[in-house]
């Protein structure tokens, strides 16, 4: 395994094992995907870069610092939606692209049926948001695509992992970081990550 960042704060700990937890309604489940989403684009941000802004506090001048606007947003529809309304706060003017992928119940492989980026992408950082990455066929088509528009730089925020979808990333996407807040066992035989939380947009979205 290369290029993973796991973020194992307290806070994540506490909030993943709401979200893992099946008896755990609709409401609670969006209040610590919000927790969550938080703190993995807090770390993803931390390769953003400052510009120097000199301002007048109320007693002196000094150096402050302003975030560079380099990054877009890539939720992959229709579960990375999930993460994108809790990240917005943080970096409100981020453009926003969008891929839409469903896997198929039966193949586990994904489907695209949408998709529209933001001009330029070639010179931002592109982080891709998917809660689950599991056999990693969505992210990896996600990034292929996004690659094909010119992207260069691209990372990967999730929320749980498994080691077969790091290691299709790792193989077809050695350049790509993945930030991701657990490191499941495996897959099972229905590609759902174990022990998972399930069907993330199922969870979230009520349905
Ligand atoms: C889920 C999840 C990922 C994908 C992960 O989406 O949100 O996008 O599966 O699986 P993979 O790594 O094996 O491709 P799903 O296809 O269920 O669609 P949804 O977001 O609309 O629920
Ligand atoms: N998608 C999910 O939502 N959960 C999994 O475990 C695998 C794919």
């Amino acid at each position: 395994m290369q290029n993973v960042q796991l973020i194992d704060h307290p806070l994540v700990k506490h909030s993943l094992t709401i979200l893992r937890d099946k008896n755990t309604d609709t409401e609670t489940f969006r209040r610590h995907t919000a927790i969550v989403s938080q703190i993995i684009i807090m770390e993803a941000s931390r390769s953003c870069k400052l510009t120097k802004k000199q301002i007048e506090t109320p007693i002196s001048e000094t150096t402050g610092y302003e975030i560079y606007r380099s990054m877009v947003f890539v939720p992959v529809l229709r579960a990375g939606i999930s993460m994108l309304v809790h990240s917005r706060d943080f970096l409100p003017w981020t453009p926003v692209g969008f891929i839409g992928l469903e896997r198929d119940e039966e193949t586990a492989i994904a489907r695209e049926y949408y998709q529209k980026f933001p001009e330029n992408i070639e010179k931002k950082l592109v982080l891709v948001l998917d809660p689950m990455l599991a056999t990693g066929g969505s992210v990896s088509d996600t990034i292929a695509r996004l690659k094909e528009k010119g992207a260069k730089r691209i990372a990967l925020a999730c929320i749980v992992a498994a080691p077969e979808g790091i290691k299709r990333i790792n193989d077809a996407h050695p350049d790509v970081h993945i930030y991701t807040t657990a490191i499941d066992d495996h897959l099972n035989e229905k590609k759902y990550i174990v022990p998972g939380l399930g069907d993330f947009g199922d969870r979230y979205f009520g349905t």
